[in-house]
């Protein structure tokens, strides 16, 4: 294993002990609504310190991206974390959350883990070398059609801008495909996408430290990830598509009428 991508699966492992320790004790989490429908609690907080604690350790000079502290130190190599995605999940005890790290080198994510304490799935990728699911090489899925796919995506929940253009979304793939779940934890649906258990992926409005990981593991994988016009921007724009090449190509075909100026490339 490549020695950065080794310290943070150090790391993402410390994180899901406390993750997993506290999960016995949901009752008395303290938690905070950062903005309506967005909450943290302690446990998202000790996560993300443990994670920043491992990788300093090994690597001082590196900068940090993570969701709860911000960003800190200047470097050509960044941690970008999401030490718990799915809180909501997590605080209902509903078990669908993980533990994400990438790292990107001068932009480009070049380390990948997203970790499932739940299920103890590990998921972890290295830029040329491929992706893996507990040691076991993984795949996107072989499917090349929509109809007959399984795909995943997310809700918007935290603001209501684009609800209405998603639900014309949710409404066309809906019945274009075998199913749709909303699953709770973005970087988990994408590392799904990596493994083939979910066909293809979209969502609007997300943050880096959402789809950084999973999307490494996704082209790792060999699948396709984009904006919602097949572009590289979705780390930037927070508009991801992601799946299987043929079924990602007739996702963007499906999604692409719904597509306000809001939502395109500037
Ligand atoms: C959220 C989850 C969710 C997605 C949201 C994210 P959080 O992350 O990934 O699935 O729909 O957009 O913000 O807040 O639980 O880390
Ligand atoms: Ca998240
Ligand atoms: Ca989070």
């Amino acid at each position: 294993m490549h020695p950065m991508l080794t310290i943070a699966v150090k790391a993402a492992r410390r994180a899901a002990n406390a993750i997993n320790r506290a999960s016995r004790n949901l009752d008395v989490l303290t938690v905070k609504e950062k903005v309506a429908n967005d909450f943290v609690s302690e446990v998202d907080h000790e996560a993300e310190q443990a994670i920043i604690r491992t990788l300093l350790e090994a690597y001082p000079d590196h900068s940090i991206l993570a969701e709860e502290s911000g960003a800190a130190g200047r470097s050509d190599y960044q941690w970008i974390i999401d030490p718990l995605d799915g809180t909501t999940n997590y605080l209902h005890g509903f078990p669908q959350y993980a533990v994400s790290i990438a790292l990107a080198h001068k932009g480009i994510v070049t380390q990948a883990v997203v970790y499932d304490p739940s299920r103890n799935d590990l998921f972890i990728a290295t830029r040329g070398r491929g992706a893996f699911l507990n040691d076991t090489r993984i795949r996107v899925s072989k499917r090349t059609r929509l109809a007959g796919s399984l795909l995943g995506t997310g809700f918007p929940f935290r603001e209501h801008a684009h609800l209405d253009t998603y639900l014309a979304m949710l409404r066309d793939v809906m019945t274009r495909t075998a199913g749709v779940r909303r699953a709770g934890s973005a970087a988990l649906d994408l590392a799904y996408v990596a493994a083939g258990r979910l066909d293809a992926f979209w969502e609007l409005g997300l943050s880096p430290w959402d789809m950084a990981a999973g999307s490494l593991l996704i082209a790792e994988a060999g699948g396709l990830v984009g904006d919602l016009e097949g572009n590289a921007t979705y780390m930037s724009c927070g508009h991801i598509v992601a799946g299987a090449p043929k079924v990602f190509v007739e996702l963007l075909r499906v999604l692409a009428p719904h597509l306000t100026p809001a939502l395109k490339n500037r």
